[in-house]
């Protein structure tokens, strides 16, 4: 049985397939994939690059581009998963980054830059009237949460099927589908969170009571738009929190600062009562934040015998190098020009590849808002579609041929997915639409499309 388990899962792929012809142009990435199995469990840092035949690896980037250690040059659609809406390295975060190194890594003491930070999310994000940082999405949203209990007295937390905010306890559940059971084994057995689909009068009922503390989700859809919210969903939920006396959170690790400098609350108007930040909030360096109004971010920095206080330490909250990096990105990311550009080539991307798919026979488009693309297999269009099939994504034979056959003709998708940026150009456009019209039919001969 163990036999068997090993042989499915060591990532030989088929001889003469698409992952195959990968795998022999790699061996530096195999290599190392075989080394790091030994050290790392999967061979991985994040469950998100575990994949067949083996991981890509990478040895340096800049602006839309990176080449692997096999010495070859991709055009990236990863975008640092959404972090880098300037690209790889844009020279004023790594002048501003390398500025800071010289001064200090670490103070141990306030430093102006974490101001500055601050300033520069109140200024963008309509919500905020105060930050506070963190060093991560996962960690904002843990922290989010507990206010949210602070400020109400109450325990119960409601999320959305197929949304995600990190991997910690209370959110690792419902993201994944099935969205009624765990995403992981070793969750505590006891669960204050409720997981609802998008729906208003499912929403009206886990809230009825007046038990809930907040209500948490990507006001973009889940998965950056991957499942769209309904029409009007927004609305009902400001409407349904205000008249339960419940927290309205938007996760908006992933739109903030992507879909406007002020994140889907400017494009909507709908405000939240607190917003879970990260991703471009620091530029490509480890970075989160909560905000919100002072009233209930005031619980944070309350004096020690305060009954109102929250504690939060973090050895690396506001990291001097993220807050560099931060303030040089939210600068450029601040007259929502960055935001247009990015977003004007992914429409003609997902035009291009929609076009694609017509002249190569095979069924399916290219969907999505903003700065992102999804790649979608079938005729049935995104709004009919099961919204767990949805996030659920392509099957896994037809995702890793997919994602081999893109890299092997020079483009690194992000599971069927892409981040624009503004570091994009047309020329990149072009080779991901010649990319895809010469892995379509591959994947057709192999009886996977
Ligand atoms: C919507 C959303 N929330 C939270 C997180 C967690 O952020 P981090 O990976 O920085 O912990 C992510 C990460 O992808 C995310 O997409």
């Amino acid at each position: 049985m163990l036999r068997q388990h090993r042989e499915q899962t060591s990532g030989s792929p088929q001889r003469g397939s698409v992952a195959d012809a990968w795998a022999r142009e790699n061996p530096r990435s195999g290599a190392l994939s075989a080394r790091a199995r030994g050290l790392l469990p999967g061979g991985v840092t994040h469950d998100v690059r575990l994949a067949e035949p083996f991981p890509l690896a990478v040895a340096r980037a800049a602006g839309s581009r990176k080449w692997d250690l096999d010495g070859h040059e991709l055009v990236c659609y990863v975008m640092g998963h959404g972090s880098l809406l300037a690209g790889h390295s844009h020279p004023e975060v790594v002048a501003a980054v390398r500025e800071q190194a010289e001064r200090s890594f670490h103070p141990g003491a306030c430093h102006e830059l974490e101001s500055d930070w601050a300033q520069a999310v109140i200024r963008l994000v309509p919500s905020a009237e105060r930050v506070r940082f963190t060093s991560s999405g996962t960690e904002a949203s843990l922290l989010a949460l507990r206010l949210a209990r602070a400020v109400t007295g109450r325990g119960r937390i409601v999320k959305l099927g197929g949304h995600f905010h990190g991997w910690h306890d209370q959110a690792a559940l419902g993201a994944d589908p099935p969205f009624d059971t765990p995403d992981t084994a070793g969750l505590p057995r006891e669960s204050s969170v409720t997981v609802i689909p998008a729906d208003a009068a499912d929403l009206a009922e886990a809230l009825r009571a007046g038990e809930v503390a907040a209500f948490i989700l990507e006001p973009s859809g889940a998965a950056w738009a991957t499942v769209p919210l309904p029409e009007g969903f927004l609305a009902s939920a400001r409407r349904l929190a205000d008249e339960t006396g419940t927290l309205l959170i938007y996760d908006e690790v992933v739109s903030g600062f992507r879909w406007a400098p002020g994140g889907v609350q400017e494009v909507t108007g709908i405000l939240p009562d607190l917003t879970v930040l990260g991703k471009i909030l620091a530029g490509g360096m480890p970075g989160g934040a909560v905000c919100g109004p002072a009233a209930v971010m005031d619980h944070l920095g309350a004096i020690r015998d305060d009954p109102r206080r929250v504690t939060h330490p973090g050895t690396h909250n506001a990291h001097p190098l993220s807050a560099a990096a931060g303030v040089a990105t939210l600068g450029l990311a601040a007259s929502g020009e960055a935001q247009q550009q990015a977003a004007g080539l992914a429409a003609a991307l997902r035009a291009e590849l929609t076009s694609v798919f017509g002249r190569c026979g095979v069924e399916g488009r290219a969907y999505g808002e903003s700065s992102v693309f999804h790649l979608l297999f079938g005729a049935e269009p995104p709004e009919r579609r099961d919204p767990a099939a949805l996030k659920a994504g392509l099957p896994r034979p037809l995702s890793a041929a997919l994602h081999c056959g893109m890299l092997l003709e020079g483009v690194h998708l992000f599971h069927g997915s892409g981040f624009l940026s503004t570091a994009h150009t047309e020329s990149d456009l072009e080779r991901t639409a010649a990319a895809l019209a010469a892995t379509l039919p591959r994947l057709a001969a192999e009886g996977l499309v």
